[in-house]
């Protein structure tokens, strides 16, 4: 069995694999991620093997200091600079300009990087004795459900991944927001910190790049992020009740009746718990087996957008 749960032998043990080249899975504060030393062509490979992910989707490399940032950093302008004061560690990932000893498989061969500093403490703990910046996707198969669970993490790859650290549900629950600083600052995904937030400190981000300097991000992509089960965003008052029998719900606040299944993102209203609920609940809709999710839309506000986006790539047919 490759589950473990998160002990101080069992990070030296997953750090002490990393440097072999191995593959470990570990939670993060927004999903779990699939990590390999970063320096480690070959290890990264196996990132993309186990994934099935297509190589022209750059990976984000994990850091826990400044010394580990500019082994992967060529160059930190002030703007990064003040949005890592801000913001890390945490979910915002930057890209930044690359330096030379990350394998162009790490970057997709383009001449920048993305990098984060995460705020969990085992992920630290992990890069701190691994001692190498650790390139991790979140792990899932390309193209699914983000995991927020270690269980999710095992069910998904299972025995493929060489260790898989349990560390609990994670908190944010929706992937890191990236930002990309030339040659224009620019959002290119929303997650976890809401953009506003970004721009308080960095000014307006573009949301659209010139054709030339748009690098290929499958994050992006209009189908992302989704379960096996056909997926639609529709409020539920909308649907006839003999629709629902076979269907399940993935709810805002509030159940609707006649549905088979139902899953409540957050009774409260609040945004950040419906982050947090919102991979869980689609991978329990996804599992029990209905023929069709309606996900019913949430508030287009803080982290209310990611969870939008990643509903809408999900339900993108
Ligand atoms: O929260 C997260 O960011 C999680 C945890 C594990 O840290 N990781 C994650 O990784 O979401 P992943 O592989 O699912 O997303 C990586 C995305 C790419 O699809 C692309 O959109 C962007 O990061 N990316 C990576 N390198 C880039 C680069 N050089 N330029 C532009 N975008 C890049
Ligand atoms: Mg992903």
């Amino acid at each position: 069995m490759n589950l473990v749960s998160a002990t101080p032998a069992s990070i030296d043990r997953a750090a002490a694999l990393l440097r072999d080249g191995a593959v470990v899975a570990f939670p993060t504060e927004t999903v779990y991620g699939l990590g390999a030393n970063a320096l480690d062509a070959v290890a990264v490979a196996r990132i993309f093997e186990i994934k099935a992910r297509p190589t022209f989707d750059p990976l984000i490399v994990h850091v826990i200091d400044d010394a580990m940032l500019g082994r992967v950093a060529a160059e930190v302008p002030d703007l990064a600079r003040a949005l890592m004061a801000r913001f890390w560690p945490g979910p915002l990932t930057l890209v930044l300009r690359k330096a030379p000893e990350v394998p162009e498989l790490v970057t997709s061969g383009l001449p920048t990087v993305a990098v984060r500093m995460p705020a969990h403490p085992l992920a630290r703990a992990l890069i701190e004795r691994a001692g190498v910046p650790l390139a991790a996707p979140s792990a899932n198969p390309f193209g699914y459900l983000s995991p927020t669970r270690a269980e999710h993490v095992a069910h998904m790859l299972g025995e493929r991944v060489d260790l898989i650290l349990d560390g609990g549900a994670t908190e944010y629950g929706v992937e890191s927001t990236i930002v990309l600083l030339e040659p224009v600052p620019a959002l290119l995904r929303h997650g976890a910190i809401p953009v506003e937030e970004i721009e308080a400190v960095a000014g307006p981000l573009a949301r659209e790049l010139p054709d030339e300097a748009k690098p290929l991000a499958p994050g992006r992509l209009p189908q992302h992020y989704a379960p096996r089960t056909p997926i639609r965003l529709t409020e539920p008052s909308e649907v006839p009740i003999a629709e629902r029998a076979d269907a399940g719900l993935l709810a805002f606040r509030a159940p609707a009746p006649g549905y088979r299944a139902t899953r409540v993102l957050s009774e409260r209203g609040d945004l950040r718990e419906a982050a947090a609920n919102l991979f869980r609940h689609l991978h329990e809709l996804d599992a029990i087996g209905v023929t069709r999710i309606d996900a019913q839309p949430v508030p287009l506000e803080g982290v209310g957008i990611a969870i939008m986006d990643r509903l809408r790539r999900a339900t993108h047919a």
